[in-house]
């Protein structure tokens, strides 16, 4: 590292370890380092490795002098990110793992030991469980950032929740989960008690879950600031809400389409993978999709921490398979909970008649892979529509390619987003908390065929809002120039 970048400020950077989280964090070190920031990005052992074996990380962040890739050691088995009900034990062990080695990381001096060609930490990004760096960060004196890698929509009802307990909104007596949700601010009127994130969809307040999670984004304002992947026109009525508890919001998303942005303006022709997969992209559904019409086929994909039943993977298959519809599907390998030990796409196993003609209409019409390069899926003109869990980054990638969507949310964040995408910004169609083979099939029919136009049109709309964001005087090109000046003044 040259004297010039040994005087630029230096940040670590803290993500959660799953690939939602990595992934949008990578996106949001990348923008920083094109500023001449030094990162330190800090994962676990297991995405480190992950990272070296699916991606060019190394490649990629070599012609970025100041950023590093660091991690510490395994807190858990990460596999288990696969169960939400985990989320409890899994912070446990963060804490009790992560804290003592960030105090060890933040308190060295950086003349000594392996880090001598590192100017000091000047500032902490981190990302969800915020307590254990913000206990940290406060004890030795450095400035902490949030950043929330889910919607502020869904992060908004974090917030409102002491206030639904007060109303006597929270806990749910019985089943009713139709029932109107008046006490999120800004959310009167179409919020229901289906569309709360899961962990708040309880029964009991003593729920651990509920409780840790509620506790953890009760300590945002404790920060200096906080990062949201959202854009103002995309979410600004819940932002002007949000800012009344966060005044120091940096809305820079979508920050995948922002990174590319850049990155563009840099380097003319840049048209390199900055993937951050943590499983190896099967990149043949490119040429797969090659092949089809413009805007003809339906992607599928769950995200990457969402199990399914067999039987939800059946109702799918034909619903999918019945609406004629062609499609591209990501089934992530364990992502389906088989039970009795058979793989329902195992061709080495006897299947019964009606799996046999779903596989044959498969080959017809469809693709299967276990894992997509998503971002580039999105962006190809075959693709006319995305049935998703609604994790926020696939959320915002199909924004940003003006792909309507159909929801079929599982948990966390992915309620309340789905909600939006239906009623709000009307891109798409919720099907939250069903999974009959009837609606699938209805559902696609509708936003691939019958209203096919009245979809993409508006979904385009929106493409456009969130390109003007990242354009030079947009609202996130802005925030970000701010964050960075923030960051450099310390
Ligand atoms: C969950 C939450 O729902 C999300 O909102 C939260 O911020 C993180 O945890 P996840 O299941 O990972 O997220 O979904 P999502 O946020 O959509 O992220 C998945 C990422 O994996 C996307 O960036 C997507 O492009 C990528 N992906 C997914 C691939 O690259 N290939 C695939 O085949 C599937």
């Amino acid at each position: 590292m040259d004297q010039v970048q040994q005087l630029r400020p230096h940040v670590l950077i803290f993500p959660f370890p799953a690939q939602g989280h990595v992934n949008s964090m990578l996106k949001l070190a990348e923008l920083l380092c094109l500023a001449g920031i030094n990162i330190t990005f800090l994962v676990s052992n297991n995405i480190h490795n992950r990272l070296l074996r699916h991606t060019n990380v190394v490649s990629r962040f070599r012609k970025y002098p100041g950023f590093h890739l660091d991690h510490y050691p395994d807190a858990y088995d990460e596999s288990k990110v696969h169960i939400a009900q985990e989320i409890t034990d899994l912070c446990t062990a963060l804490q009790s793992v992560v804290k003592p080695f960030l105090k060890e990381l933040l308190s060295k001096d950086p003349a000594h030991g392996t880090r001598k060609d590192r100017p000091p930490f000047s500032c902490i990004i981190v990302d969800g469980f915020l307590s254990l760096a913000l206990d940290v960060a406060e004890e030795i004196g450095l400035p902490l950032i949030c950043f929330r890698t889910i919607s502020a929509g869904a992060f908004w009802t974090y917030f409102c929740i002491p206030r639904l307990v007060e109303a006597g909104e929270l806990p749910f007596p019985g089943d009713e989960m139709n029932l109107p949700i008046e006490n999120v601010k800004g959310m009167e009127g179409f919020l229901r008690r289906c569309d709360l994130p899961s962990f708040f969809r309880v029964g009991d307040l003593t729920n651990p879950d509920f409780n840790l999670l509620l506790k953890e984004a009760l300590q945002t304002p404790r920060a200096k600031g906080l990062i949201l992947n959202t854009f103002e026109d995309l979410e600004g009525c819940i932002l002007s809400h949000f800012r009344t508890h966060c005044p120091n919001l940096y809305t820079i998303g979508p920050l995948h389409a922002h990174l590319r942005a850049r990155l563009q303006l840099r380097e003319a022709n840049s048209n390199n993978s900055n993937s951050n997969s943590l499983w190896e992209e099967d990149k043949s559904c490119i040429k797969w999709l090659d092949n089809q019409p413009p805007k003809s086929v339906l992607y599928v994909s769950f995200g990457s921490i969402s199990i399914i039943t067999r039987e939800t993977l059946l109702e799918f298959w034909h619903g999918i398979v019945n609406s004629g519809v062609r499609f591209l599907w990501v089934i992530r390998p364990n992502s389906v909970n088989v039970g009795l030990g058979d793989d329902v796409l195992d061709s080495t196993k006897s299947k019964s008649t009606p799996e046999v003609e779903l596989e044959e209409a498969t080959k017809e019409r469809g693709c299967m892979v276990g894992w997509a390069p998503q971002e580039d899926v999105l962006a190809h003109p075959a693709i006319g529509g995305f049935l998703t869990h609604s994790g926020w980054n696939s959320t915002l990638e199909s924004i940003a390619e003006g792909v309507p969507m159909i929801c079929w949310p599982c948990f966390a964040d992915q309620q309340p987003n789905s909600r939006f995408v239906g009623e709000v910004w009307k891109i798409g169609l919720d099907m939250k908390d069903t999974c009959d083979r009837v609606i699938v099939e209805k559902m696609v029919r509708d936003l691939m065929v019958e209203r096919k136009d009245e979809f993409l049109h508006r979904a385009d709309e929106m493409a456009k809002l969130a390109r003007k964001s990242i354009e030079e005087g947009g609202s996130s090109f802005c925030n970000l120039v701010r964050l960075i000046d923030d960051i450099v003044k310390g």
